[in-house]
């Protein structure tokens, strides 16, 4: 699998206190990589990290063979690199085809993420804040749909969410990632995650506890990974 994405060495710090210590990683490109770990473990810190929210002390981010460390978010968002947030990753006050065109950079095609995501289609005069959490997500989730993207980074994705709609956002972020785009499935330990992902990798206290094949953490004897 060609690499899109990679860290070396990252370490990054809020204040006087480091939060990830050195980590290195690779994301590849037309695949599914679910980064897990439990809360605290320095999941959220790496995605801000690879999407130039938070500026690494020491290390280095690749993509596609060029040193992005510097970059902006501004300029990785531009270059096709997408960051769903964890919480509302949408604009709450306005109606959910706003939302959409705002996505779509003002472009006035939205069926992409209507294709995808049927349930907007009655949504479309409502007002975001006023979804169900599912319908939020996918509402999150289309932005994706509607720019170019190229890396899919998705924080905690299933959070509160039932397993029948966990499944359908799944399935269409599976999808993006047949389309050569590169996803990352952030969750906790998540059994639906790994079942959908080619790689999988633990965080634990800031630093990689595990990289390997989804199907050896779906084994017995990886439970300390996850304290
Ligand atoms: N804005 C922040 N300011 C200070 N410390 C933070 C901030 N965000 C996260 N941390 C700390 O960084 C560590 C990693 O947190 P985070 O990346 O949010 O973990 P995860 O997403 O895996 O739950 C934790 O110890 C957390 O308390
Ligand atoms: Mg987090």
């Amino acid at each position: 699998m060609p690499t899109a994405l990679s860290l070396h060495g990252v370490r990054v710090s809020y204040g006087p206190v480091e939060a990830l210590h050195g980590v290195d990683l690779a994301f590849p490109d037309g695949a599914v990589t679910a980064l897990l770990g439990r809360n605290g473990a320095g999941r959220s810190t790496l995605l801000r990290t690879l999407a130039g929210l938070l500026t690494p002390t020491a290390g280095r981010i690749e993509w596609d063979g060029r040193d992005i460390t510097r970059w902006t978010a501004a300029e990785r968002a531009r270059d096709g690199l997408a960051l769903i947030p964890d919480g509302k990753g949408v604009f709450g006050g306005l109606s959910v085809r706003d939302n959409l065109t705002v996505f779509a950079g003002g472009a006035t095609d939205i069926t992409p993420a209507l294709d995808a995501f049927p349930v907007l289609r009655k949504r479309l005069a409502q007002r975001a804040g006023t979804l169900s959490g599912g319908e939020q997500q996918m509402l999150a989730v289309s932005r994706a749909l509607l720019r170019p993207s190229r890396v899919l980074l998705l924080d905690e994705l299933s959070q509160g969410l039932a397993p029948r709609v966990v499944g359908q956002l799944y399935e269409v972020v599976t999808q993006l990632a047949a389309e050569k785009r590169a996803v990352v499935l952030v969750e906790q330990y998540a059994g639906e995650a790994l079942r959908r992902a080619d790689v999988a990798y633990v965080l634990r206290r800031g630093q990689v506890a595990f990289a390997g094949e989804p199907g050896e953490l779906m084994t017995d004897g990886h439970v300390s990974l996850f304290d």
